[in-house]
């Protein structure tokens, strides 16, 4: 027998061109054991609603858990009349439990059971991300416990500015993935919503008690209130798809500073040799692809996203099967991302600073601003002090020296008022310890909070 779900009002089959284009089975077999779940569940409110006997009720859960299993060990086979996911699992039940398995599907449509498939996939997805992050974060941290007092150069517009410490580097990076995780917590609110008994679009009118089913999976903590968003709402997805290009977009900005890093001309990390590559031409290369590859796979994550919300834009209500194109961006941004986390953590923990490099790019120049600041301790006004500094800077120039080896007459030739004492702002440990406001580059400041890091990534 045919197992399609539909085709009694048809009177010729599907073109194989249509049956090609129309089938999802090739990608959304991800959602089995999530579909599975949620028809287990779906039996045991049709037996409630005395839809179905105890009896039944008992074989369709031994089937279903059958099949769970089958997808569990791999061994789930699919066939080539497999529209997509729920029809495969409704033609193996069939299988397993005879006619029976024909009642599943009683004031249910596929439209409230993908949606609801879909969130219980996100909630899990969002998870698994969250973890990742987290790990992410842990080598990130790791890095910094090693390197709180270890100066390095910062930059504005890739312009040396001022030094700070590597490990306040570090923790910048661990700011910015916190907040992608506290934007996957809160995307994840809105996933609990539950569609399912939401039929195709206007409820259903079989006496399923919706609120029962929210009790029965975990997952959910409230049904959703009206049918006809239910069932077309792909918001959810839209804002994990979101998610997932902002971590792209920080792991781009992470592989482009560690690429910089890592050339020649700065040589202030080494990538290990697992997260880089070699050329089949040039023997002595060894390329930062983990990066490259960080930085080029950002462009997937964001175009998914942009994919999804163009599918979405002027969809009437409610389903359409337009929406059918969220999977395979939302499932390529997932593994996408999930490989890409891993390999960061990894290439992270394994590459090693080179604090010798680091300092060694350091110069008198950056401590500009902090001899500005000696002149406003001594009553200078900011902006005049700004001035003089930069004639100062201006004078070393053109003398060919830094700001160290002016003599002290170019210095009383700005602020008269000045002696020896000005020197002592040339050491670069002074300013960034000086540095010491809240969330300050001060070794003492970047141990406090590598400390607050540390019980955050612990607890998990
Ligand atoms: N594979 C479909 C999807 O992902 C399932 C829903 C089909 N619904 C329908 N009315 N044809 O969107």
């Amino acid at each position: 027998m045919s197992h399609q779900l539909w085709g009694g009002r048809f009177e010729t089959p599907t073109a194989v061109e249509m049956r090609r284009f129309n089938d999802s089975f090739q990608f959304d077999y991800r959602l089995a054991e999530v579909d599975i779940a949620g028809s287990i569940v779906w039996a045991g409110a049709l037996e409630r609603a005395h839809l179905i006997s105890e009896a039944e009720h008992h074989a369709l859960v031994q089937g279903l858990t059958m099949i769970q299993r089958e997808v569990a060990e791999g061994s789930f086979a699919s066939q080539h009349s497999d529209e997509d996911i729920h029809t495969a699992v409704e033609r193996r039940l069939h299988e397993l439990v005879g006619p029976v398995a024909l009642k599943l599907h009683t004031g249910r449509s596929r439209n409230d059971q993908v949606a609801t498939d879909c969130r219980l996939y996100c909630i899990e997805a969002a998870r698994t991300l969250d973890k990742a992050v987290l790990r992410l974060q842990g080598a990130l941290l790791a890095q910094a416990e090693k390197h709180v007092a270890t100066l390095m150069p910062g930059y504005t517009h890739l312009q040396r500015a001022q030094p700070i410490t590597f490990g306040h580097w570090c923790l910048a990076y661990v700011e910015m993935f916190e907040r992608d995780r506290g934007r996957l917590e809160d995307a994840t609110k809105r996933m609990r919503t539950l569609p399912l008994g939401s039929g195709a679009l206007a409820g259903n009118s079989m006496g399923i008690e919706r609120e029962v089913l929210t009790e029965s999976l975990d997952e959910f903590d409230a049904v959703a209130t009206n049918s006809l968003d239910a069932v077309s709402d792909r918001d959810f997805v839209a804002e994990l798809l979101f998610c997932c290009a902002l971590i792209g977009v920080h792991l781009s900005r992470i592989a482009e500073d560690l690429i910089i890093y890592n050339s020649a001309e700065f040589g202030f990390v080494i990538l290990s040799d697992e997260y880089s590559t070699g050329s089949s031409l040039m023997p002595q290369k060894k390329n930062p692809d983990s990066m490259e590859l960080l930085r080029g796979k950002s462009g997937r994550l964001l175009g998914n996203l942009v994919t999804l919300l163009t599918v979405l834009k002027g969809l009437p209500l409610a389903y359409n099967k337009d929406m059918q194109e969220d999977k395979e961006p939302l499932f390529d941004s997932l593994e996408t991302l999930h490989l890409g986390l891993r390999v960061a953590a990894a290439a992270i923990a394994t590459l090693r600073a080179n604090p010798e490099r680091m300092a060694a790019a350091l110069d008198d120049a950056m401590l500009a601003t902090d001899l500005a600041d000696e002149l406003v301790r001594r009553r200078v006004p900011f902006r005049e002090a700004h001035g003089k500094v930069g004639r100062l800077v201006r004078r070393a120039e053109e003398l060919g020296v830094t700001l160290r080896d002016l003599p002290l007459s170019e210095y009383q030739a700005v602020h008269p008022d000045l002696d020896e004492t000005i020197y002592t702002v040339f050491d670069f440990l002074r300013s960034v310890t000086h540095k010491d406001s809240t969330g300050g580059t001060a070794p003492q400041r970047v141990a406090e909070q590598v400390a607050r890091w540390r019980k955050i990534v612990d607890e998990g």
